[in-house]
């Protein structure tokens, strides 16, 4: 076992990691990114529509709009604070990512050019807003490309292909993490003042998802499993357009640009659903939209799909239809969905400029996770305790700007902003503060775990397991849920639970790129992860945001103006019984900027 010391240990290298090393390093800590990916093959990357900020580039546009967008896309359940944080932060964001070198898109004036995207408006809801800053479709790819440039310029230093695997804590401070040597299998153990997760989402509890097979939620398992809470985790959001069954992200940017939905019968279904803004809405609003015309019969052919349609001939209707100037030709969808356009060819056959294209919503984005103050500095509790020395940021982290339902864009913003608040407060923390001591034998947990994986003799490989997972949280714990279905949802995965302690076998048990019992290892986190999201979701008695429960259709702010903290009970790393977990509903939403403007009190949303 190899041991490292540095100031700063970053873990995950996409946006969040990145702008974190970033600005630990340029404030003057010793930095090391610890990551299962090679940085530039992080999820970042396929984020294709847009970053948004109110530059204001193509009509009048203000911080103020955006919060107050992201505040009502969030259904009311952002802290507010966080939510202002960002739509401020946004615009320098952006303007120093310009600066870094980032190819954005233009207008002819030169300036960066801006789409429009669901839910993000001027005037406080009043029309569709050009906000969304973008690099064709690929705006993701090259964040992550400008980023790990600078990285390198300022000597970061890389750990490429090491999997973290445990959080080390002592005397309640956060210490180091163990990270598994991909290449070789060896155990290393990373020192740090600082520790900073930034690993992504858990889009692979689901069925279908625009995530990668890497996203499997193992930063936040692994801060749960140390005891430290998940933050309103019943809220986990569809995105209205992915690829028919294959869950491949279309980007909003789609919708941005003029495409619309349409029905087996040709209509514009959005129009009953949201007058006001149409195929702009909110994507729960949009994705349960979708499911109500499957479920009313109005699906393709009946089936459980519909229609995004960006044929210049009928954005062109529309267009007309809403009195707008602006007309679309093949060349310009062309230009700025080339990524879209590719994917539709590739891997359906289909050319959007010629045919509409099949979609249904798929799971894409964690609102909830590691709780977090703005500046990622993690908490453990509803009184805002922080943990000396842990910090989270990205998708991984719940700062909780998003509320219930995060706008499109909003998570490039994320990991920008909070990346950079938490490599900031790093640097100062890492002047000041002493290294914690390890604690004894520190890599042995891990060492048991997955000497348990390796060598386990039972009859169930984990692909099964995981197929299963991902089924019954697709069926109960999806865009709709009610109370017996999420209740088949958690007894299903704690049996499934029981047999990944009870009943698991590998095919590889070698050292060298054990890719088999890696996956084995990161089955164990999306199971804890679907869990808790299945009971968080078993208690929240409301509808809000992507938590649309069937049975309580309504939300309610009298009882529920709360963030879930969902704690580990009576949790051992090598536990085989069932997964307990203690709700907490004391941490109350920051209602800031309503306290000074009334029209950010909570109201029902109408788009
Ligand atoms: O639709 C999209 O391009 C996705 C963007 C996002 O999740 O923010």
């Amino acid at each position: 076992m190899q041991t490292h010391q540095f100031d700063a240990i970053i873990v995950g290298a996409g946006g969040a990691g990145l702008m974190a090393a970033l600005y630990a390093s340029k404030g003057g800590a010793n930095v090391a990114v610890v990551s299962k990916l090679y940085p530039t093959r992080s999820h970042t990357g396929t984020a294709q529509g847009g970053i948004g900020a109110a530059l204001g580039n193509h009509e009048e546009d203000s911080p103020l709009w955006h919060a107050y967008d992201t505040v009502k896309g969030g259904d009311y359940l952002a802290d507010q604070n966080a939510a202002k944080v960002l739509a401020e932060e946004a615009i320098d964001a952006v303007i120093e990512l310009e600066h870094m070198g980032l190819p954005f898109d233009r207008t002819p004036e030169g300036r960066i050019s801006q789409r429009r995207f669901g839910g993000h408006t001027s005037n406080f809801g009043e029309k569709p807003v050009r906000r969304a800053c973008h690099a064709a479709d690929r705006t993701g790819h090259m964040i992550l490309q400008t980023l790990y440039q600078q990285c390198i310029k300022h000597e970061v230093k890389f750990f490429d292909e090491f999997h973290v695997v445990d959080l080390l804590v002592n005397n309640g401070a956060a210490c180091g993490v163990v990270a598994v040597q991909l290449g070789t299998g060896e155990l290393h153990v990373f020192h740090g003042k600082a520790v900073l997760f930034a690993t992504g989402g858990w889009g692979k509890v689901w069925q279908v998802t625009s995530n990668a097979h890497s996203l499997t939620g193992d930063g936040a398992a692994i801060a749960f499993r140390r005891g430290i809470p998940m933050q309103d985790m019943e809220f986990f959001q569809f995105h209205p357009t992915g690829i028919y069954k294959m869950g491949i992200l279309i980007t909003e940017g789609v919708r941005g640009e003029g495409g619309v939905l349409i029905n087996r019968h040709g209509e514009r279904f959005m129009e009953k659903y949201a007058p006001r803004i149409k195929d702009l809405a909110s994507r729960d609003v949009i994705s349960r939209s979708i499911y109500l015309e499957i479920r009313d019969g109005n699906g393709i052919g009946g089936k459980d799909y519909v229609y995004l349609d960006v044929r210049p001939e009928t954005v062109n209707r529309y267009l007309a239809e809403a009195g707008e100037s602006r007309r679309v030709t093949a060349a310009d969808i062309e230009k700025k969905l080339p990524d879209i356009l590719d994917f539709c060819r590739v891997y359906l056959g289909i050319d959007p400029v010629k045919e509409p294209m099949p979609i249904q919503p798929t799971a894409h984005y964690a609102m909830g996770g590691i709780p977090t103050n703005v500046d990622a500095e993690v908490v453990i509790d509803e009184n805002w305790t922080v943990m000396p020395g842990l910090y989270a940021a990205g998708e991984c982290a719940c700062v909780s700007c998003h509320g219930a339902n995060r706008l499109g864009t909003n998570s490039l913003v994320d990991l920008v902003v909070f990346g950079r608040r938490g490599g900031m407060a790093i640097a100062e923390f890492v002047k000041h503060a002493d290294f914690v001591p390890l604690p004894a034998n520190p890599a042995a947990e891990a060492e048991a775990a997955l000497k348990r994986i390796r060598q386990s003799k039972g009859k169930t490989r984990p692909y099964e397991l995981r197929q299963q997972m991902q089924k019954v949280m697709m069926d109960y714990v999806g865009v709709f849920r009610e109370a017996s279905g999420i209740n088949t949802a958690i007894a299903a995965v704690n049996e499934l639970r029981h047999r990944y302690h009870t009943d698991l076998v590998i095919d590889d048990a070698g050292h060298k790129f054990n890719t088999d019992l890696m996956e084995a290892w990161e089955l164990g986190c999306l199971l804890d992860l679907a869990l808790i999201t299945a009971y968080s979701a078993a208690a929240r008695t409301e509808s809000r945001g992507a938590h649309s429960r069937e049975d309580y259709q309504q939300r309610d702010d009298a009882n529920w103006l709360v963030h879930t903290l969902a704690f580990p009970k009576d949790f051992t790393i090598s536990s085989t019984g069932e997964l307990h977990v203690d709700l907490n509903f004391n941490k109350k939403v920051d209602l800031s900027l309503a306290e000074v403007d009334p029209r950010f009190a909570p109201k029902e949303r109408v788009y």
